[in-house]
């Protein structure tokens, strides 16, 4: 029968040092930046209930700091207005809350140089199990972490931003997967989990397994109630998702990357049309039948008739100095742009006059899509990342809780971050 127990608290440390290393990318050398000289940097695995510790050390020649995207932690933990001089440590604090079971991931927040250190390598992935990892079928699938990095290279070096990159966002011709071009991996018939980070500064990733549904078992910090099948999805910067792959027979499955245009009154999608093929899965075994999980989680419907505080975030640009603006105003970290009161709830609509998309990202609280140019969305999932497309707005219901402090939020294509696309939230 069941029995209830608290869950055993077990404390986890780990290290994560920055620093520059000689690393080779589809046969070439260069110098990037690295976690433990590993890029993408190591996969950071707890359970809910556990407390966690990173301690951070900057081997950089510039400052850094550390943000572990998406969790669910005290803003005063979070703190990503402090930076790491060169040679010093800092450590962050969270405790694995039960519910936040996920995927996350990590990098750099020191603004002004998040984009350039991100580019040049500096980010890892964080998984969070919890009580549906143990489901069957979930708990037999083959699981495989993707960390989707888009790089470029030039004369040994990681190709620098020019003036068009820091009003676009840096697209890198060489789009990896876990550090390589195209890999290759290998399967058993079965359940295939893919567990999919877009980590690169800018590109969006239009996901899609020819002859394949993806079903969607998670979205950013959450599981859905139930898989939802898609035949592509979309993945903006900093976006996660966990998908079921369905590999009933022996066969070659590819990740591919359909086209997608940020700017789609633009000419600008520079993926061929029949995609640019990230990775590929070789499925060997005996055939098999397969059972989805039908019921994953429940997440619940919020009461939006209670709400009285609603918020209305635009995003702008202005030239000459090319800034990026929520509200008019580019990022001052000593102002405060917003304020709300802990525990309650409040409905914002991201809005977004300009003709290119933007992802929408709000630091320690998880949120619901309400819903996309007045269309309701029709799946629930706790979310912290959303595409606001051009010409759009996107409405979103934020649960604030006993939390309070300083927190973030702002585009995630990255040199817009960095150009002043971002804004300082006070709960209090
Ligand atoms: Cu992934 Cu404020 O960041
Ligand atoms: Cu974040
Ligand atoms: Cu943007």
């Amino acid at each position: 029968m069941n029995t209830l127990q608290h869950p055993k608290t077990t404390t986890r440390n780990f290290d994560l040092t920055a620093q520059q290393r000689n690393i080779t990318i589809a046969g070439q050398n260069a110098e990037l930046l690295t976690y433990n000289g590993s890029f993408p940097g190591p996969l950071l695995e707890v359970q809910e209930g556990d407390v966690v510790t990173v301690n951070f050390n900057n081997q950089l020649r510039e400052p850094s700091n550390l943000h572990l995207h998406g969790i669910f932690m005290s803003p005063d933990e979070d703190k990503p207005h402090q930076t790491v001089e060169p040679g010093q440590s800092l450590t962050y604090n969270f405790e694995a809350h039960l519910g936040s079971a996920g995927m996350y991931w990590y990098h750099p927040h020191a603004h002004g140089k998040v984009t350039r250190q991100l580019f040049e390598g500096l980010s890892g992935p964080i998984i969070i199990r919890g009580a549906v990892d143990k489901l069957e079928p979930v708990a037999s699938a083959t699981e495989k972490v993707l960390v989707l990095h888009d790089i470029g290279l030039q004369n040994g070096e990681v190709a620098s931003h020019t003036g068009m990159d820091w009003g676009k966002g840096k697209e890198g011709e060489l789009v990896l997967v876990n550090g390589q071009n195209q890999p290759e991996m290998s399967a058993p018939t079965g359940l295939l989990r893919l567990r999919i980070v877009n980590a690169s500064t800018a590109r969006y990733y239009n996901l899609n397994i020819r002859g394949k549904r993806l079903q969607v078992i998670g979205m950013d910090g959450s599981f859905l109630e139930a898989p939802l099948a898609m035949e592509r999805l979309l993945l903006t910067p900093g976006e996660r998702a966990d998908i079921l792959i369905e590999a009933t027979q022996e066969e070659e499955l590819q990740l591919t990357n359909l086209p997608y245009s940020r700017t789609p009154a633009g000419s600008s999608a520079d993926t061929p049309a029949e995609g640019m093929v990230l990775a590929k899965f070789s499925i060997t075994g005996e055939p098999k039948t397969i059972a989805l999980p039908t019921k994953l989680t429940h997440i619940p419907a919020l009461d939006l008739a209670s709400v009285t505080n609603y918020k209305t975030i635009t995003f702008g640009a202005t030239m000459q100095p090319l800034q990026f603006t929520i509200n008019g105003k580019a990022f001052d970290h000593h102002r405060t742009d917003l304020t709300a009161k802990a525990e309650t709830m409040e409905v914002w609509d991201i809005v977004n006059p300009m003709a290119m998309d933007h992802p929408f990202h709000l630091h320690t609280f998880p949120f619901q899509v309400i819903s996309v140019n007045g269309v309701a969305v029709d799946f629930r999932a706790w979310k912290d990342v959303v595409n606001v497309p051009a010409n759009s707005t996107v409405r979103i219901a934020i649960p604030f809780t006993t939390y309070k402090g300083s927190v973030m939020y702002h585009c995630h294509i990255l040199e817009h971050e960095d150009l002043g696309m971002m804004g300082n939230l006070e709960v209090v």
